[in-house]
Order: structure tokens, then C-alpha cells, then sequence
């Protein structure tokens, strides 16, 4: 098997708006939900916010001189929508739009692509307020958004995606409350899903209707639900039910114009699906270009008539789901998520290449469409040295074993075309803080120094050398500062 990357195959590597920017409150920026959820006691591990974050608001070039050190052929960000219009309707913030002009200018003045996401979760406050995602001007508003933001960047700016992970954007900020805004109901989980998938189709087909060219695609965090006793129909169901709300749910919509069949008598006892009016899944069927696979851990489910009174699944659900709160997982009442076996990252979830190599043939099976591996990567304990050197073989080796995985993938005929690694430097890890580090470049939160990480300079030699680098390659001690 070749360790070797395809001639046009883009490498990278990935953040997003709150986790990064800081500057919550300059720029004529607005409030976000995640303002709002960070800022209210015990959401957040420690109380964390992104009001600072990693600084990136002001520190911007210097983390573009670092990318283009690194050799990053492309660099997946994303707009905080407050930023550029503060309320999510009306008036836009001249000051916002320029950041993201001058991101976008730098990058491609130092020849790497930029991959913009419209929205990784940091809706504005104010539409929240009227409704959030349950609410209809809700998708009109983000269609005006990405409109807006299409005539501004459209030019400059090939690859779009219009929303990050909406599973977690719906199932885990309206299902089991862990994000942001915080609510817990299975049918406003399903509700916003299906909104969510509305935005994505209106907005894609206005952004193409403005560019033909741009691609743009919708990005899902896999689940990889695999039945404990697969010879038992009842864990096999138990697996297509997480599968069908986990990943199907987002992309069979786009390709064939449905939701999956199981989902209407797995849920009918919660909803009747009044949500979902005539004529949306016909809006939604095509309106896709490419789907972002993002891949960090594996899941084993099993029917359990008697979960209540089980050990519950909450030690292994990786969004957030905590014990006592509402499942993420509408009509789970009887599936049970089990802790895979093997070792574990930081954040408690397990390791595994062979369910990412596999996840990339079903979704290529499935959707026959281009893919990017739009995040992939792991948390560990991470620190600076005596020696200053951020010593993480962990993190190289999970990300040798994945990028092993992409590649049989492609040589099994899987059309994926990029790989971007979670994340470029630590960040706000969502309702954990910045307790969890899955940076290649680690951050001083107090003094925002950035330092490459050993697996900087491992990623630094597969971008320059195309190939999956060598677990051990030349570092610097102390190693590099930003
Ligand atoms: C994804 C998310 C990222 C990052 C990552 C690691 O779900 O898109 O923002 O936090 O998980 O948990």
C-alpha cells in the first residue's frame, strides 16, 4: 500500500471562529450563543469562555506566517457570523467583513487555499432570541448571510462550507443541552436538524445561483455505530438507528431527496414530523457538492430494554452528553452506547483508523460524492519542557494510523481529495474548556505564546514531503515560537 499522497490531494489544517479568535467583544462584533452559554455558571469546564481564546482576533499574521511555515496547502476557518453582521439580520459590520478579507488576502498571498465555513455554531444572540434554529427566518437570515458573504469572498474563495457538524449544532445544543443555547428536547433536536438541512440546501443553491464555480459542501462529524452482537438483529438495529439520526439524516436528503425510512417509526411515539414541510426535501435533493468527513473516535451500540436501570451510555458519548441530561439521540430509549475497547485519548475517547477507512467507503458508497477529511485529530496532556520542546508521539502516532486509513480508503476507490488536521493549535474545546489540547502547536494560555508541538514538525515533513512522515523526524530544542 502507498504512503503516499495523490498529486492534487490538498493537505491541511483546521479551527474555527469561537475557539480561536478572542476579540469577543472588538470589532463591532455581536454576541453569539456561545457568548451567552459560556458566560452562565457550570456550561463550561473551569468557566472557560472564548472572550480571549488564543488571541487569534489580533495575532492573526502572525498565525499565517506559522501556517506557511508549517507548509499548509490549505487552511479551513471559519466566520463568526456576529462578527460580520452583529444581530444576524439586517445591518452588516464593514470592520468584521475586513478580518476575514485580510485572512483571506494573506493566505492566498502565501499560496495556501482558504476552506471557509459560514457557521460552526456561534449563531448570534440575537436571532437565538427570536427563535434560534427552530425558527424559519432563522434559514432565511443565514441564507442573507452567505449570500453577503459570497460577494464578498466568492471571488477569492473556491471551497465553502455552510455548516459545520449539524448533528451537533442540533442533536447536542437543542437534544442534550450541552452547547450552546442549551436546550434539551428531542423534538426541537429533530426540529433544528431539519432546519439546519433547509439553510444548507437554500443557501447552496443562492451562493451557486451567484457563483457556479464555488464548491460547496455541508461538513458532518461521523459516528461510526457498530453493533455489539452483529449477529443479533436487535443491536443491528439499535446501530442503523444511531446511524441513520448520527449520519444519514445529513447527507441522504441531499442525494436522494429523503430522510432515512427508519427514522419516521423510531420516533413516532416523540413527533409526527410536522416540521418537515411539502416541498423541503425536494429543495434539498442535489444541493451538494462535497461532504467534509470529520473523524475522531468509534462507537458500539447494543439494544438494552433495561438501559434505564443500566450503567448509563454517558461515559462514552464524545459531544458532550452528560449524566442526568437528556440524550442527544431521539428514540434511543432502548440503545445503549458501550465503551470500545483499546486505549484512550485525553478526551476519553478510544482510537481507531480501521472505523474512519471504513466510514470513507460508506460515505462514498453512499453519496458517491467528493470528500475532505475536513477534521481529524486527537487531545492529549500536553506541555512545554524543560527543553522546550512539546514532546506528543501520541498525537503523531494517531495521526500516522489515520492518515493510513484515508489513504486505503483512496486506494479502494473512496474520491476523497483533502485532509485537514484538528486543529492548528489549541483552542476552546467547546463545554470542556481549554482543559483539552488537540493542537499541532501548542498555546500558553497565559501568555498566548504558540510553540510547535514534535508533531508539528512531523506534519511539517509530510506536507513538504508528501508522503506519511516518519514517526521521528528532525526537531528543534527549544522549538519553534510564535
Ligand atoms: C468537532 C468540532 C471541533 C472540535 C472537535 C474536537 O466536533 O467541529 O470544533 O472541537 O470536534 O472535539
Amino acid at each position: 500500500m502507498t504512503q503516499r499522497f495523490p498529486q492534487d490531494f490538498l493537505l491541511g489544517a483546521a479551527t474555527a471562529s469561537y475557539q480561536i479568535e478572542g476579540g469577543a467583544a472588538e470589532g463591532g462584533r455581536g454576541v453569539s450563543i456561545w457568548d451567552t452559554f459560556s458566560h452562565t455558571p457550570g456550561k463550561v469546564v473551569g468557566g472557560d469562555t472564548g472572550d480571549v481564546a488564543c488571541d487569534h482576533f489580533h495575532r492573526w499574521e502572525t498565525d499565517i506566517d506559522m501556517m506557511a511555515d508549517l507548509g499548509l496547502q490549505a487552511y479551513r476557518f471559519s466566520i463568526a457570523w456576529p462578527r460580520v453582521q452583529p444581530t444576524g439580520t439586517g445591518a452588516f459590520n464593514e470592520e468584521g467583513i475586513a478580518f476575514y478579507r485580510g485572512i483571506v488576502d494573506r493566505l492566498k498571498a502565501k499560496g495556501i487555499a482558504p476552506m471557509v465555513t459560514l457557521y460552526h455554531w456561534d449563531l448570534p444572540q440575537a436571532l437565538e432570541d427570536k427563535g434560534g434554529w427552530l425558527s424559519l427566518d432563522t434559514v432565511d437570515a443565514f441564507v442573507a448571510y452567505a449570500v453577503r458573504m459570497v460577494e464578498e469572498l466568492g471571488a477569492d474563495v473556491e471551497f465553502w462550507t455552510t455548516f459545520n457538524e449539524p448533528w451537533v449544532a442540533s442533536f447536542v445544543g437543542y437534544g442534550a443541552g450541552a452547547h450552546a443555547p442549551g436546550h434539551a428536547d428531542d423534538v426541537e433536536a429533530l426540529t433544528a436538524a431539519h432546519h439546519l438541512n433547509l439553510a444548507h440546501a437554500r443557501a447552496y443553491r443562492a451562493m451557486k445561483a451567484l457563483r457556479s464555480e464555488l464548491q460547496v459542501g455541508l461538513v458532518n462529524n461521523c459516528h461510526t455505530p457498530r453493533p455489539w452482537d452483529p449477529s443479533n438483529p436487535k443491536d443491528r438495529w439499535a446501530a442503523e438507528h444511531i446511524d441513520a439520526l448520527a449520519n444519514t439524516m445529513f447527507h441522504e436528503p441531499f442525494i436522494a431527496g429523503t430522510y432515512p425510512a427508519v427514522l419516521k417509526p423510531n420516533t413516532a411515539h416523540l413527533t409526527d414530523w410536522s416540521f418537515v414541510h411539502e416541498g423541503d426535501l425536494d429543495e434539498m435533493k442535489g444541493a451538494v457538492d462535497w461532504f467534509g468527513v470529520n473523524y475522531y473516535a468509534s462507537h458500539l451500540v447494543r439494544h438494552n430494554p433495561h438501559k434505564a436501570a443500566a450503567v448509563s451510555d454517558v461515559a462514552t458519548l464524545a459531544d458532550g452528553h452528560k449524566a442526568g441530561a437528556n440524550s442527544p439521540w431521539p428514540g434511543d430509549e432502548e440503545i445503549e452506547f458501550l465503551q470500545p475497547l483499546g486505549d484512550q485519548t485525553a478526551m476519553g475517547w478510544n482510537i481507531d483508523p480501521d472505523a474512519l477507512h471504513a466510514h470513507l467507503l460508506k460515505i462514498h458508497r453512499e453519496t458517491g460524492k467528493p470528500i475532505y477529511v475536513t477534521e481529524n485529530g486527537s487531545a492529549w496532556d500536553d506541555a512545554v519542557g524543560a527543553d522546550g520542546r512539546v514532546r506528543d508521539d501520541a498525537r503523531i502516532a494517531y495521526f500516522r494510523s489515520h492518515l493510513a486509513a484515508v489513504l486505503a480508503a483512496v486506494d479502494e476507490g473512496a474520491d476523497v481529495r483533502g485532509y485537514l488536521a484538528w486543529s492548528l493549535m489549541d483552542n476552546f474545546e467547546w463545554a470542556q474548556g481549554y482543559d483539552k489540547r488537540f493542537g499541532l502547536v501548542h498555546v500558553d494560555y497565559d501568555t498566548l505564546v504558540r510553540t510547535w508541538k514534535d508533531s508539528a514538525y512531523w506534519y511539517r515533513e509530510t506536507l513538504r514531503t508528501r508522503a506519511i512522515a516518519p514517526a521521528s523526524v528532525e526537531i528543534e530544542a527549544p522549538a519553534r515560537t510564535y
